[in-house]
């Protein structure tokens, strides 16, 4: 995960420093770790600046509802770890896991999806242009059929999930991956773009019409910001 969104590497804070060590008892080693907090990011736009395509309300409660829930998540997930970790148990410390992938997946994947919006006025929708242009015509054709793919794929998902535009490192390619729940884009790949079909992310405006969801999305898509992860990897 990137450490520049999730700041959880935990830091060694070091050993006992010389002057308090003689108030230990004996022998006894130790070592004090400071986490740093995962925190709920800032938007680069107001809740409201996506509409009509996606309400202020749900972006409201998906951004400091449901976001803040992946993040107070994601911090009480390492925290059990590192519990764990200092007891030595580290049988109790696996059981957690799931919920570090859960949570820290749906922070990350949250602090990706925001930078790949933007208002209609500003950089939302359109089509994105220079190399990244070129990589999807070459990879799917041309970006219409690239948009057909990812709406097929998104309406593929059962229950909760995701579908991303994603560059292969090894290959060098681009693709489309879809992934259940908040499991993170991972191995080889790096997600450029993300869009979120959780019914969270849509159910308040369009409620069983999904499909209205995804066509509605790409009118605040913000390809500038996709661009400049496929440049950097
Ligand atoms: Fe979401």
């Amino acid at each position: 995960m990137s450490s520049t969104l999730l700041r959880t590497v935990p830091v060694l804070r070091g050993a006992l420093r010389a002057s308090a060590a003689p108030k230990m008892a004996g022998a006894m080693a130790s070592t004090s770790f400071v986490r740093g907090k995962a925190t709920l990011p800032d938007l680069p736009y107001d809740y409201s600046a996506l509409e009509p395509y996606i309400s202020g309300k749900i972006m409201e409660l998906h951004h400091s509802k449901h976001h803040q829930t992946y993040v107070n998540g994601l911090n009480s997930a390492l925290e059990a770890i590192a519990e764990a970790e200092s007891k030595g148990d580290f049988s109790k410390a696996a059981t957690v896991a799931p919920l570090l992938n859960f949570h820290g997946g749906g922070h990350l994947n949250h602090s990706l999806f925001w930078e790949n919006l933007a208002p209609a006025s500003r950089e939302g929708g359109g089509e994105p242009d220079g190399a990244l242009k070129k990589a999807i015509d070459s990879d799917f054709g041309s970006f219409d059929n690239f948009r057909k793919q990812m709406n097929t794929a998104l309406a593929g998902i059962q229950g909760s999930g995701w579908a991303w535009l994603v560059k292969d490192k090894t290959a060098g390619t681009l693709g489309i991956v879809t992934r259940a729940n908040q499991d993170p884009v991972s191995g080889p790949y790096v997600p450029l773009l993300g869009i979120d079909a959780w019914e969270h992310a849509y159910y308040l405006q369009y409620e069983n019409r999904k499909a209205e969801y995804f066509e509605a999305i790409w009118n605040v898509l913000n390809w500038k910001t996709a661009a400049q992860r496929f440049e950097k990897t």
